[in-house]
């Protein structure tokens, strides 16, 4: 017979065991579940960031390295559209601040009022989207190019459908969202986390302004500089840091307004030719301009809102006061110094920068 005291010892070696299988066991699966995407933190000059304008991320899609890393292949992904040959870059292209030099970006157009693409940056910054500020978040933006007929013209669930056919992209979303099983939901979620890492704040003006680097300006560039923060009054609107002030505004393009912007989706007689305020950063590669591309040089821009700004327009805005005075004037040799600097705001860093770019062409190269 065993004695009595190795049985207890047998037991009680028995139930350790068992005891530190399950501390193994539950050690292995929550670190799993711990293994959660990496936060990253949006990197910016602490001086792009002020009670006014500051960077937005919503509380359930924090910026993640893995949820950046996935929206970066979504953007390039073609397979979003319904014939397989565009992706978001296709209209929204990083050597012109991901907007399109084409005035359309496409000939299909649903009936409504063509649009030019819009450049891409310091998104997290702005407050509302699209030239009539019908979304209020990028996740929400992200929904409408995927099935716009104008645009990539697709169903979501053949969208993801084809994303899970393609290998890699259940394991990354896996490693962003913690599931295999994504959705429309998770893909604009990733879009969003990417977009919001189009930061642009490294220009000739910013090192001159913020940096203080007194060299980083020409003297034609300077004088520029002064008659857009003066008389030019172009910052009345398109505001430090971000260079738009969050605002829907009708600057007068036309008396009658082909185009009734946020009035056309509202309905509301108010809102009749206003448009989004969009950032004047990296303008010189973001041609053609305004929400029609009317506009093919800043030359032209510059001479409409020195010549041709229509005052009887409906709902002529406020901040338009400088022009409803009369007093927003500059003869040619001004008109080229303020075009000077607004090249001035061009951000070579950020037009080149590989992390922005297709990834599957890094891979190729
Ligand atoms: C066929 C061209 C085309 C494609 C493809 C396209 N876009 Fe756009 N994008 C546009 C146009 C045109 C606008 C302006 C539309 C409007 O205001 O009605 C726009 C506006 C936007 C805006 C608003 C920017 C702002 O400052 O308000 C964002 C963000 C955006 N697109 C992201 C995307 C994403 C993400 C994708 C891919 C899922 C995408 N776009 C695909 C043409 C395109
Ligand atoms: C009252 C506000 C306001 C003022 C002042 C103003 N802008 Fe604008 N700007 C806008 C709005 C709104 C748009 C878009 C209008 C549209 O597309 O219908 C715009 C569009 C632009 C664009 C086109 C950008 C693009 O991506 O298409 C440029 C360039 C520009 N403005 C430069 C200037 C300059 C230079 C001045 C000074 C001479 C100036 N703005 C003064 C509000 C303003």
């Amino acid at each position: 017979m065993v004695p009595k005291r190795y049985v207890l010892f047998g037991t009680l070696a028995a139930l350790l065991a068992v005891l530190h299988a399950c501390t193994m066991d539950r050690a292995t699966s929550k670190g799993a579940i711990n293994l959660g995407p990496t936060p990253l933190k949006l990197s910016y000059p602490a001086w792009a960031a002020d009670s006014a304008h500051k960077p937005d991320i919503p509380y359930d899609n924090p910026t993640t390295v893995e949820g950046v890393a996935l929206g970066r292949r979504l953007f390039y992904e073609k397979a979003l559209s319904h014939d397989g040959s565009m992706s978001c870059a296709s209209c929204h292209i990083q050597a012109h601040a991901f907007s399109d030099p084409r005035r359309f970006s496409s000939d299909v157009h649903d009936g409504g009022a063509p649009r030019t693409s819009m450049a891409l940056m310091n998104l997290a910054w702005s407050h509302f989207f699209f030239w009539d500020a019908r979304a209020h978040s990028l996740e929400l933006q992200a929904f409408e190019p995927v099935t716009a007929h104008q645009e990539m013209f697709n169903a979501w669930p053949e969208a993801i459908q084809r994303l899970k056919e393609r290998p890699g992209y259940e394991a990354q979303f896996q490693a962003a969202f913690g599931t295999m099983l994504f959705d429309s939901l998770h893909v604009v979620y990733a879009l969003a986390q990417f977009e919001r890492t189009l930061i642009s704040f490294d220009s000739p003006f910013d090192r001159f302004h913020y940096g203080c680097d007194s060299t980083a300006l020409t003297p034609t560039e300077q004088r520029g500089m002064a008659l857009y923060f003066g008389k030019a009054h172009c910052a009345d609107c398109h505001e430090l840091p971000v260079f738009q002030d969050h605002a829907v505004i009708n600057i007068g393009l036309d008396s009658i307004p082909t185009d009734k912007g946020m009035g056309a989706r509202t309905g509301k007689a108010w809102h009749v030719g206003r448009f989004k305020t969009p950032t004047v950063r990296n303008c010189e590669v973001s041609a053609p301009y305004m929400h029609d591309g009317r506009f093919a040089t800043l030359e032209e821009v510059v001479d409409f809102y020195m010549d041709d700004v229509h005052l009887n327009t409906p709902n002529f805005d406020d901040h338009m006061f400088a022009w409803k005075l009369g007093v927003v004037e500059l003869d040619q040799a001004e008109r080229a110094d303020l075009v000077a600097f607004l090249k001035a705001l061009t951000d070579t860093t950020f037009l080149n920068d590989p992390s922005l770019s297709d990834p599957n062409a890094v891979g190729h190269h």
